[in-house]
């Protein structure tokens, strides 16, 4: 298992470039499994949760050419209709086939993912959904057991906004009879692309991005090429990471305009953020100021940036509160943060936080993707050696991190454990 050792403080300066979007990807890799012939896209990262997707792909029978970050995929033969345990506990997303399966090959068994490190995380509203749509489904033996002839349109309301719920059902539904509509939707960036994509294979899919999604279920969808939309997760951490730092950093390929939330925030706490000739420069001010962030469902503060944010509280002026209101657990970096010295306490779902001057580095250990990401930017920016073990976590989501943040003058690297 591979180590990540950083050595700080260090401030950031000079210019990183965004990888594709892995929550983007996720979905849009599912549906290729809606058509029989070669799609290509884009921009696809490289990361440990594409490479488990290419995994469960291949494992169903698809075929697929790689090239840096060109993926060709086709699923014309497709040789078995099952997500396996071992596959889906490694990644909940994997669930993204359920929907596409089903709907193209009228059955799908996909296992239960069990427990997670942020939440319970069920997939009881995916069910829900696809059970009004007509399907038959059973649980057996750990896996979710799907068949349906033919789906039909339906009408469905969400009690929580889901992301891969609504984006399980929109691929659902695009072969589906009828008319399905979507009530409470999740309206993320990457709902959003998913649905166009959708549309350019020939779906009928109106209201991507609000809360009602309206899909007319087609006959059959056509292969397309595509480049994956930038992550806006990856940028927002190399954002804070320039904050944290009192860096001047540019960012290329910014997704800025899914960052809105983000972006006020940083700027209430004294960072300068600027979009330039097509990217976006991110200085950082020499007092932190501390903020408040609740999180919510898209447009709200994204839940995959209240790690980092807290590790930025940490050396904030001032008292701050943090509230997770998308995942009940998802506090797991808070111990590794304090014995960097943060000063934290956590009430229910609020986390409060006492700046400090300055955090010290220490080994600590990755627990979730982006907890790992915390980590990091807390060790960025504190005094002295921090090693962070369970690296892998990190490589779920961020490509060639310590590349890109040694690119901006970090003190980091890789070693083997
Ligand atoms: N929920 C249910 N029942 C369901 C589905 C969801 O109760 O059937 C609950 C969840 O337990 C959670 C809330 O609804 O409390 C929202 O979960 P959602 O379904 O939206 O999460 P997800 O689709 O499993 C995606 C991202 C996550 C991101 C969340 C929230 C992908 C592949 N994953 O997960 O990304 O945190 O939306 O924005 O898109 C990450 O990248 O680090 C990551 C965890």
């Amino acid at each position: 298992m591979d180590k990540i050792i950083i050595e700080g403080p260090n401030r950031l300066v000079g210019e990183v470039t965004i990888s594709g979007s892995k929550n983007a990807t996720l979905p849009i890799l599912s549906a290729a499994l809606l058509t029989n012939d070669w799609s290509t896209f884009y921009n696809v990262p490289k990361l440990r949760d594409i490479a488990t997707m290419k995994a469960l792909l291949l494992h169903i029978g698809a075929e697929i050419q790689e090239d840096g970050n060109t993926l060709k995929i086709r699923t014309k033969n497709i040789k078995s209709l099952e997500a396996p345990y071992e596959l889906v506990k490694t990644m909940r997303a994997s669930s993204l086939v359920l929907g596409p399966l089903l709907t193209r090959f009228k059955r799908a068994k996909v296992s239960l993912p069990g427990g997670c490190a942020i939440g319970a995380r069920p997939l009881n509203l995916h069910l829900m959904a696809l059970e009004k749509m007509g399907a038959d489904i059973k649980i057996e033996g750990g896996y979710i057991n799907t068949k349906a002839d033919k789906l039909k349109g339906a009408r469905i309301y969400f009690d929580i906004s889901t992301v891969t719920g609504t984006e399980n059902i929109m691929m659902a539904a695009a072969l589906a009879d009828g008319v399905t509509v979507l009530e409470n939707a999740a309206q993320e960036p990457e709902v959003v692309e998913l649905a166009e994509v959708l549309n350019k294979m020939g779906a009928r899919i109106k209201g991507a991005g609000t809360d009602y999604i309206t899909i007319e279920g087609v006959d059959s969808l056509r292969p397309i090429t595509h480049t994956i939309m930038p992550d806006r997760i990856e940028a927002g951490t190399f954002m804070i990471a320039a904050g944290m730092t009192k860096g001047d950093v540019i960012i290329k390929n910014c997704p800025i305009q899914n960052l809105e939330t983000l972006v006020m925030k940083l700027k209430e706490t004294g960072v300068e953020i600027k979009a330039e000739n097509g990217s976006v420069r991110v200085s950082g001010d020499a007092h932190i100021r501390s903020v408040d962030i609740k999180t919510l469902p898209y447009p709200g503060f994204p839940t995959d940036m209240q790690a980092q944010m807290m590790a930025m509280m940490g050396i904030a002026n001032g008292l701050s509160v943090i509230t997770e209101n998308v995942f009940e657990n998802r506090f797991m970096h808070v111990s590794e943060l304090k014995r960097m010295g943060a000063d934290i306490k956590i009430e229910g779902r609020n986390a409060i936080i006492k700046g400090r001057p300055l955090l010290s580095g220490a080994p600590v250990m990755a627990t979730d993707l982006r907890a790992s990401a915390s980590l990091v930017l807390a060790g960025l920016a504190a005094g002295g050696i921090t090693e962070i073990s369970r690296v892998y976590h990190l490589d779920r989501g961020y490509e060639r991190i310590e590349e890109k943040l040694a690119g901006l003058g970090a003190k980091i690297k890789r070693v083997k454990e």
